[in-house]
């Protein structure tokens, strides 16, 4: 049986691994804060040299990309430091990685999708200390998969979707920006995929080194992908909402500036492992689908 430590296990999408890896019948070893910080270099190395785990899966991050503009020290701890000290740590065990990276290494300038070989340049801090541990992840580690997500969003956690839902309670009207381009992704479409390559890696597909994009099928922008999470979730209740208002990023000022077109393109993940998620339309479908019967139907 594969036995997997799952780095963030109590985040959106380290959950989702653990709950799904579970179900799959792999040898789940959870790790998160408070018991365990990755930042914490010889907790983070015992923790891998004496796991017995054959792969190592990071999901954990410093994800409050407008707090990081003015925590930077922690930022980069976790996202720098963090998988530097895991990636060092499964070098000396001989074990692989697979990291999970996003969308804002880019600075969005780029008309047309985002290809893994396109130069990264981010804008933000956490974009820049996420692209840091890419570089430490490469630099101390052969066998390493690095994956990198966008817009993402789970039954588990906070995130954009859940925030449209509690505003669409309590508002008449929500401004969501429109001129902001990239791909929404389902962490359970994540997890799932994140463990059939586990499963290769297992099973000797072991040539397949490197960094990847992963995103839901199509693209479109937070007014667009707010728009859509009120048509499908009107169907499960009854909200204040009448208005969702398309605004420019300019009349939405946040501490961080986000990349006006982080639209990845996938082909790479399908061409070597034969993976490519579901249109966004249809995971935000299938995510609202368990949202419902998971947390509000039982709550
Ligand atoms: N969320 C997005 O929209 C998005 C987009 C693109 C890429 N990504 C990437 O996708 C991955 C998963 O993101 P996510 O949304 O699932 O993140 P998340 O929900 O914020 O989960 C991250 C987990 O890591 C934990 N963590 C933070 N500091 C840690 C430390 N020092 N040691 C150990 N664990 C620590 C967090 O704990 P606390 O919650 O207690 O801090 C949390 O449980 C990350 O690599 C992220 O950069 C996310």
């Amino acid at each position: 049986m594969m036995k997997i430590l799952v780095i963030g296990s109590n985040g959106q999408l380290g959950w989702e691994v653990c709950r799904q890896g579970i179900e799959r019948g792999f040898l789940i070893i959870p790790l998160d804060v408070p018991e365990f910080d990755i930042t914490n270099r010889p907790a983070a190395e015992n923790a891998v040299l004496k796991s017995e785990a054959d792969l190592v899966v990071n999901c954990s991050a410093y994800t409050a990309v407008d707090k990081a503009e003015a925590e930077q020290e922690p930022a980069f701890s976790v996202n720098k430091d963090g998988p530097s000290h895991l990636a060092i740590a499964c070098n000396k065990k001989g074990i692989p990685l697979i990291h999970i990276s996003t969308d804002y290494v880019f600075d969005g300038c780029k008309e047309g999708r985002y290809c893994e070989t396109d130069r990264v340049s981010p804008i933000g801090v956490y974009g820049k200390s996420k692209a840091d541990g890419e570089e430490k992840v490469r630099l101390n580690l052969k066998e390493h998969i690095i994956i990198r997500t966008s817009w993402l969003y789970g039954v588990h956690g906070n995130n954009f979707v859940k925030t449209m839902l509690n505003l669409g309670r309590e508002r008449e009207e929500i401004r969501v920006v429109s001129d902001q381009h990239g791909c929404p992704t389902f962490a359970g479409d994540l997890a799932g995929d994140i463990l059939d390559i586990a499963s290769r890696i297992n099973s000797g597909q072991k040539e397949s080194w490197g960094t990847y994009h992963y995103c839901g099928g199509g693209s479109t922008t937070w007014f667009g992908f707010a728009s859509k999470i009120f048509e499908i979730a009107t169907g499960y209740e009854t909200f204040k909402i009448k208005r969702v208002i398309p605004i420019k990023t300019s009349e939405y000022p946040t501490a961080a500036t986000r990349p006006a077109n982080s639209v990845m393109d996938c082909s790479l993940m399908f061409r070597e492992f034969n993976i490519a998620a579901p249109s966004w339309e249809q995971s935000l479908d299938n995510m609202l689908g368990r949202y419902y019967s998971e947390i509000v139907n039982r709550s």
